[in-house]
């Protein structure tokens, strides 16, 4: 047991000025508003400026994240992004967001859970914070989608959208955190699933960037049992029960997921954060874009048991309890 808690200090999110809407999709490829509306609840995408990069939507991220936190970059020393849409092969995206942010102690790395990526940072960072190792971690979730999806492929490019979020964990005594912190966290991986969500190109297979391909009902299919499954798991590794969680802060993929998972575990749907219907998936930014918009219209306080979960391509997916 370590005698470090991991505490949230601040969340921020940061969403592209352009909006593509459903009904300027509905002009591109065969498909309504009412069928992206009714089957997942999307209204809206943002999408990324010509030129502005994965790293340019984190930093604006983690810039609000700081504020909140009122810290300033010389405050961190690990950055970890998770992200699918790097700026580069490499270096990692976070290197990049380190220099922009004006950071030269630390470390920052990058971290490929696909849309799970944020739960898995949270989850990565919760460790190096626990061992001592480092003491104030930006995690942020950054994401360009826009730049992988076929534009011609209907069943794929209505539902995603580019983002980011952020937030400061920092490493406080027990004493100091009090009943704050990551209490429980559960993460799986299963690649047998891997064609069911994945990109068609790579460094080292193509040599080319590639497009998104999903067999979304499959994945949808998983997506149920196994959130439902983890989010039990991670409460168990907190010795809490899930009616003991305030707020449900999933993965923004379709709000029919949302609102499946929550029936099953038997969560109220009023508990249940959804901003899907403003920014579609946005892969690893999805989770903190929740976050930061339910913390700054007052639902989510200090002192609230938040639920964290995501599903994605690996298949990929985890859960993490955490007390604001
Ligand atoms: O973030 C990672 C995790 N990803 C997810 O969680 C995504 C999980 N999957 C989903 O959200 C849903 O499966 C989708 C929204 C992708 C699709 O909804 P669905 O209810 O599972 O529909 P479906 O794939 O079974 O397709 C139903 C029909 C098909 O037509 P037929 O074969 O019944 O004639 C599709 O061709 O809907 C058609 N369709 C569309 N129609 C209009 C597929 N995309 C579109 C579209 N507009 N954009």
């Amino acid at each position: 047991m370590s005698e470090f808690a991991s505490v949230i200090r601040g969340v921020g999110g940061y969403l592209p000025e352009r909006v593509l809407t459903n009904e300027d999709l509905s002009k591109m490829v065969d498909t309504t508003d009412e069928w992206i509306t009714a089957r997942t609840g999307i209204r809206k995408r943002h999408i990324a400026a010509e030129g502005e990069a994965t790293s340019d939507l984190a930093v604006a991220a983690a810039r609000r994240a700081l504020d909140s936190a009122g810290l300033g970059p010389q405050d961190i020393d690990l950055i970890i992004v998770a992200t699918a849409t790097p700026d580069y092969t490499f270096p990692a995206t976070a290197t990049v967001v380190q220099d922009k942010l004006g950071i030269t102690r630390g470390a920052a790395f990058d971290l490929q859970a696909v849309c799970s990526g944020f739960v898995f940072a949270v989850a990565t960072a919760d460790n190096f914070l626990a061992r001592g190792q480092f003491e104030r971690a930006l995690v942020i979730g950054a994401e360009t989608f826009s730049r992988i999806l076929d534009w011609s492929d209907r069943s794929t490019c209505v539902l995603f959208g580019d983002g980011a979020g952020a937030v400061v964990l920092e490493r406080q005594t027990k004493e100091q955190a009090g009943d704050r912190g990551v209490k429980g966290i559960h993460l799986r991986s299963d690649g047998r699933y891997r064609d069911l969500l994945y990109v068609d190109g790579g460094p080292s297979t193509t040599q080319t960037v590639g497009h998104l391909r999903m067999i979304g009902n499959q994945v949808f299919k998983h997506a149920v049992g196994k959130i439902s499954d983890s989010v039990k798991a991670a409460a168990a590794d907190a010795g809490l029960a899930v009616s003991d969680i305030d707020w449900f802060v999933p993965h923004q993929a379709n709000q029919r997921i949302l609102s499946a998972v929550a029936a099953r575990l038997g969560l109220d749907d009023n508990k249940v954060i959804s901003t899907v219907a403003e920014h579609g998936n946005t892969s690893a930014a999805s989770v903190p874009l929740a976050l930061a918009a339910a913390i700054e219209d007052g639902r989510i306080k200090q002192g609230d048991l938040i639920l964290i979960e995501a599903i994605g391509g690996g298949l990929t997916w985890g859960s993490a309890l955490i007390r604001m």
